[in-house]
């Protein structure tokens, strides 16, 4: 059965945009909330310019997650030595530029060969299974198993963001032909990015995506299917005052 991680990153945007005095809404929180709707994993991605998860929300998550914790990370020395320190029970490499709102692209596992494969290495020796994010392409599908990753992340990106239903369809088949190439390589194989819950649809019956990391959407969801209780709960809070 597909799995889906839920990615927490934007509940840590809410409390971030109050600046740091601000403890709510909590990340670790909402992975345990998250966690009692089923999530069989929960995503963090640590930022070098931490905007919104900090370095205190992935070490207790380490601590409180019961599903899995899969860390989105750049292939820095010091997301290395933190992704060590804390063990997640998968890394998922990530590009990240400094200027972009949300990740942008895939990694590029071609050119990046060298320094890449020093970071698989570095993590698979601290026992921690690596996932490498890459755009639907055949060339850095096979790249990412000749890398010695345990797994890819295909980009679903492009597809969500594409409004023509043939750009639409075209894309769609680019991920799961990725999909099925990244499976007989014996690549796992995970999917995310921008899915909402009508993109989601199209994957019926699709059977070689193991898990869906998917964030955005379901926070935004949140934030309205709970607006009206949270409401009352205020109006009930002035009422009685
Ligand atoms: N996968 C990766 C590698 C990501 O960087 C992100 C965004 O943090 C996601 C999945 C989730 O994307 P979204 O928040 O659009 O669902």
């Amino acid at each position: 059965m597909t799995g889906l991680a839920v990615n927490v990153d934007h509940i840590a945007t809410l409390r971030q945009a109050r600046g740091g005095g601000i403890r709510y809404p909590d990340p670790v929180h909402a992975a345990a909330i998250a966690e009692l709707g089923g999530a069989d994993g929960i995503v963090t991605h640590l930022r070098e310019d931490r905007r919104h998860i900090q370095d205190r929300d992935v070490y207790l998550l380490r601590k409180t997650v019961l599903s899995r914790l899969i860390l989105e990370m750049a292939a820095t020395d010091e997301m290395l030595a933190i992704a060590a320190d804390v063990r997640p029970d998968l890394v998922t490499l990530v590009p990240e530029k400094r200027q972009e709102l949300t990740t942008e692209g895939g990694l590029d596992v071609c050119s990046l060969f060298d320094s890449l494969g020093g970071a698989v290495e570095t993590l698979h020796g601290a026992h921690i299974a690596v996932s490498l994010f890459v755009d639907p392409d055949a060339d850095q599908i096979r790249a990412s198993a000749d890398i010695g990753a345990d797994m890819v992340e295909i980009h679903t990106g492009a597809f969500c963001d594409a409004q023509a239903p043939s750009e639409k369809k075209r894309l769609f088949s680019d991920i799961t032909e990725a999909a099925r190439l990244a499976g007989q390589l014996e690549l796992g194989v995970n999917a995310g990015h921008g899915l909402c819950y009508n993109t989601i649809k199209y994957f019926a019956g699709i059977r070689t995506i193991n898990e869906f990391s998917i964030g955005h959407s379901i926070v935004s969801r949140a934030a309205l299917t709970g607006m009206e209780q949270a409401v009352r709960e205020m109006r009930d809070l002035i009422r009685n005052l």
